[in-house]
């Protein structure tokens, strides 16, 4: 059985690592069409060959609601439709400790990584709500653990931890009309990068990994397809009764934080 046939799904930071592997797990799970975003047009080409008539794509900014209105426009003129609307596109934060932080990285790296991560997810929901609200549809965040626990600098863990929030808020809000939920991976190898403004000007820009078998209970190594069916089982009416929510894909995170320092 697929889970998604004939849905048509809008995802941000479509074209790599997380975004990516939902997208071809939805592609196997029979959507109609994707309206794939991403800020880097050659990754939005590779998801095109890959996936062919079935992809619609739009290189644009997350920040930017005309870009947002542009890629819910695309899904009603080429597939008919908006069912399921995927917060996915992020920054993160270098790491940046507060004590090391200088007028740049406190206000425009600040910005930047909650530009990203919590009003990209906002806006998103904006343009497309419309839509949802017509097809009785959802929306799915990509969360993190570093919506729970802390981990990463605090620019990243608030932004998360804010995405959490919104998730909350517009699953109260949105009710009885569109479902709101979120996915909450733990690290996980991807090219996920750092936003410039907390970067030294000479900065590795080589992405740090993450989520090696010796970072988590279940001794794996998480990759970001190992995420995506937590966004099929969101995305599909087999949730029908589920909004607020998240779905911790974290190897254990959650249950062994305690111990960890
Ligand atoms: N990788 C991890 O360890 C991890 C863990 C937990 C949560 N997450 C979350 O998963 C999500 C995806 O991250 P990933 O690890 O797959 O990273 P990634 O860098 O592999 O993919 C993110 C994609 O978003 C795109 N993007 C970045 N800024 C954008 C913008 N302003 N507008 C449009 N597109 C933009 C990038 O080009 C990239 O293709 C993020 O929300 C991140 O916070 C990642």
């Amino acid at each position: 059985m697929q889970w998604l046939e004939n849905k048509v799904v809008f995802i941000t930071g479509a074209g790599e690592g997380i975004g990516r592997a939902v997208v071809d797990r939805f592609i196997e799970e029979g959507v109609t069409g994707i309206v794939a975003f991403d800020i880097v047009e050659e990754r939005l080409s590779a998801l095109q060959a890959a996936h062919g008539d079935r992809i619609a794509t739009v290189c644009g900014d997350v920040q930017s609601l005309p870009d947002n209105q542009r890629a819910v426009e695309l899904a009603v003129s080429k597939f008919g439709k908006l069912d399921v609307f995927v917060g996915n596109a992020g920054v993160r934060d270098g790491r940046k400790r507060l004590e090391d932080m200088r007028e740049k990285e406190l206000q425009q790296g600040f910005d930047d990584v909650f530009g990203v991560n919590v009003k990209g997810y906002m806006i998103g929901a904006a343009a497309a709500r419309k839509e949802l609200v017509k097809s009785q549809g959802c929306i799915v965040f990509t969360l993190s653990t570093s919506s729970f626990y802390v981990g990463s600098g605090p620019i990243y863990t608030a932004s998360k931890h804010a995405a959490l929030g919104l998730m909350r808020a517009l699953a109260h809000e949105l009710a009885p009309d569109i479902r709101v939920n979120g996915v909450a991976p733990s690290g996980t190898p991807t090219s996920f990068a750092d936003a410039e403004s907390l970067l030294e000007p000479d900065a590795d820009r080589t992405p740090t990994r993450s989520g090696g078998p010796t970072s988590n209970i279940l001794q794996r190594q998480t990759e970001p397809t190992d995420h995506a069916a937590a966004y099929v089982l969101l995305a599909s009416d087999q949730s029908s009764v589920m909004t607020g929510s998240v779905i911790n894909s974290d190897a254990g995170r959650g249950v062994s934080v305690a111990s960890q320092r």
